[in-house]
């Protein structure tokens, strides 16, 4: 058992249809938010923030990818401003530290981490967490997904 109560729990066959759970799931969240996004490379979070981005009229789809360069993207939405951050190339705390997410948690604001569960000082302070897990056998071409989202 863990702590942790699960809120939602939905299976998606396809990126599209990750997009449209996204795209729902935008109207339940309201800033400040730290949302935690886990799962392997390839698991769909980025494919998830791509539909929640939509939901808050912040991006289209297309226009959301990964900021695994990048590290932080931003999209001003009427109802919230989104940071997409992608810590996967982010080793130590004090790397963390000079991305400076702590100035980007305005009142206004929501930051949808990947790869943020690295860190415990975000496991801590994190309001909302979503894992994303194939499902089943891993086969190529298999598109059948778990998204648990869990809140304090
Ligand atoms: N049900 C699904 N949900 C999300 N992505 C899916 C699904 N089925 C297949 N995919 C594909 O899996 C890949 C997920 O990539 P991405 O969202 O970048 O993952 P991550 O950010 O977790 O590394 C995309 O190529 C997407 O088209
Ligand atoms: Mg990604």
């Amino acid at each position: 058992m863990t702590s942790q109560t699960i809120t939602t729990q939905t299976t998606t066959h396809s990126a599209e249809e990750t997009i449209a759970f996204g795209r729902k799931l935008a109207a339940e969240l309201s800033p400040p938010l730290i949302v935690l996004l886990r799962g392997d490379l390839g698991a769909g979070k980025t494919t998830l923030v791509k539909g929640i981005a939509e939901g808050f009229e912040a991006a289209l789809a297309e226009d959301v990818n990964s900021p695994t360069f990048t590290l932080v993207h931003e999209y001003r939405g009427p109802r919230a401003t989104l940071y997409h951050i992608d810590l996967y190339r982010i080793d130590t705390q004090r790397d963390l530290e000079t991305l400076g997410l702590d100035d980007l948690l305005a009142p206004n604001c929501i930051l949808l981490i990947e790869w943020g569960d690295k860190f415990p000082c975000l496991r801590r302070d994190r309001n909302v967490e979503i894992t994303l897990e194939r499902v089943g056998e891993e086969q190529v071409g298999e598109t059948e997904r778990r998204i648990q989202l869990c809140t304090r």
